[in-house]
């Protein structure tokens, strides 16, 4: 039976990789320009970490995490998120010796045992920044900043940033407790998942997709109106910074996040184009996450880009397969001899030609060039070895003219690449 690939984990074919290439490269691009450095991490965590990271009460830890035992017993995990282990590798290599401020960026698959659909896979891969070391909202705002800029360069309209503030260590509490009273009173209308959520972490109700648990919580109490002080005064400087940068924001107090390190400033960015699976981006501010993982008291905040989610919003005509320069078709033994010399001499010259290896006839030939697209075919048979000449042909107008077969490789060159 053939193999086929494990459901919720996909191919990018070379269709569709212009559009992840052309993403990919601009958010370097962008985020450098930002001060952003890039950091590569493990695939593979010890479990640990994320079950303190995220929180032991969350979907992502109770139900979704690829976890395996080692040949040596410890229990691995594959990564489902990067900020977790991004905020490990700094405290890892001290990282905060070097500057106070870190800001880093990651790119890569992550793995979460959900039930795939239309933009919800289990392997998926994020476009991850994160600030660690800096509390003042201006940065908050800096990060949202990026965001929003990188999403438009990228060619995303009818975006919508959402806001929300989730409190902190002193204030969040309250919030919970409140929460809590207020769904126990409605609890025959919860979930069997939601009902044990009620005493584990009652905030976790807000991301259940179940009608009667969302009917639930339409008058529960808004985490905005439980702030300290200072988490108010943050949220309303983070308004403020947003607002210089002329960015337009919608308060959504129901936007809790699906992970438990979150501190105050919450966001994600909707595209309404995306169907159920709407969030493109999903961040926020993390001020305990060094403290849960065996840490320094070092504030951070950042967000994960869904690449899949996207790429898929991407008009069509922005990346596309790279086209091919040049195609060789040799007619006879000698020219074969003579196009795999071109060949090899053009493509440590970086140009992408192509040619038949099985020396087909003219005909085929020149179907597959024009099956790859070429812009230029060459032809090389008997006669024009005879003649020193080879002909040349755009594809596009049709045109064709005479080069002469010394000197062939810098003509060539010159020629398909202008
Ligand atoms: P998250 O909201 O879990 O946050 O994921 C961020 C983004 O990853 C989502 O908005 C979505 O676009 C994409 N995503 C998540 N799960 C899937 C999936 N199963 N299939 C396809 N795409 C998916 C985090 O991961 C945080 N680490 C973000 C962050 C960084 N917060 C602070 N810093």
């Amino acid at each position: 039976m053939e193999i086929k690939a494990i459901r919720g984990f996909n191919d990018i074919l070379p269709d569709e990789i212009g559009k992840w290439q052309f993403v990919e490269k601009l958010a370097r691009q962008i985020f450098e320009g930002f001060g952003f450095s890039e950091i590569r991490i493990p695939v593979v965590e010890r479990t640990e970490l994320f079950a303190r990271g995220i929180g032991e009460a969350t979907d992502i830890v109770e139900k979704e995490m690829y976890t395996f035992t080692d040949r040596s017993g410890n229990s691995l995990t594959l990564r489902p998120e990067a900020t977790a282990s991004m905020a490990r590798a700094y405290l890892e290599h001290q990282l905060y010796t070097f500057d106070q401020v870190a800001k880093l960026y990651f790119i890569g698959p992550m793995f979460r045992y959900e039930r795939p659909q239309k933009g919800r896979y289990r392997q998926f891969y994020q476009i991850d920044a994160e600030v660690f070391g800096v509390e003042n909202p201006s940065v908050d705002a800096e990060v949202i900043t990026m965001l929003m800029h990188f999403l438009k360069e990228v060619g995303l309209e009818n975006l919508e940033l959402q806001i929300n503030s989730l409190g902190c260590r002193n204030c969040r509490p309250q919030y919970r407790g409140a929460l809590k009273d207020y769904l126990e009173k409605r609890s025959f209308q919860l979930c069997e998942d939601c009902q044990r959520r009620l005493s584990t972490n009652p905030l976790r109700v807000f991301d259940c997709k179940v009608e009667t648990c969302r009917e639930a919580l339409g008058e529960a109490p808004k985490v905005i109106r439980y702030l300290c002080p200072e988490c108010q005064d943050h949220f309303k400087k983070v308004k403020k910074f947003l607002s210089m940068a002329g960015l337009q924001f919608i308060l959504n107090p129901a936007m809790v996040r699906g992970l438990d390190y979150y501190t105050r400033t919450a966001f994600e960015v909707v595209s309404y184009q995306l169907g159920s699976q709407n969030a493109v981006t999903g961040g926020g501010r993390y001020d305990n996450l060094f403290q849960e993982i065996g840490g320094l008291d070092i504030p951070g905040i950042g967000f994960a880009i869904g690449m899949e989610r996207l790429v898929s919003l991407i008009p069509k005509e922005k990346g596309f397969r790279p086209s091919l320069s040049l195609f060789i078709a040799a007619l006879g033994e000698r020219a074969y001899q003579e196009a795999y010399q071109l060949v090899h001499q053009l493509h440590l010259q970086g140009v992408r030609v192509e040619w038949d290896y099985e020396g087909r006839s003219l005909k085929s030939q020149m179907r597959r060039a024009d099956k790859l697209k070429a812009r230029y075919v060459l032809i090389i048979g008997e006669n024009e070895l005879t003649s020193g000449k080879a002909l040349l042909r755009n594809m596009e107008d049709k045109s064709q003219e005479e080069l002469p077969l010394d000197n062939l490789v810098t003509l060539l060159k010159k020629k398909v690449q202008d």
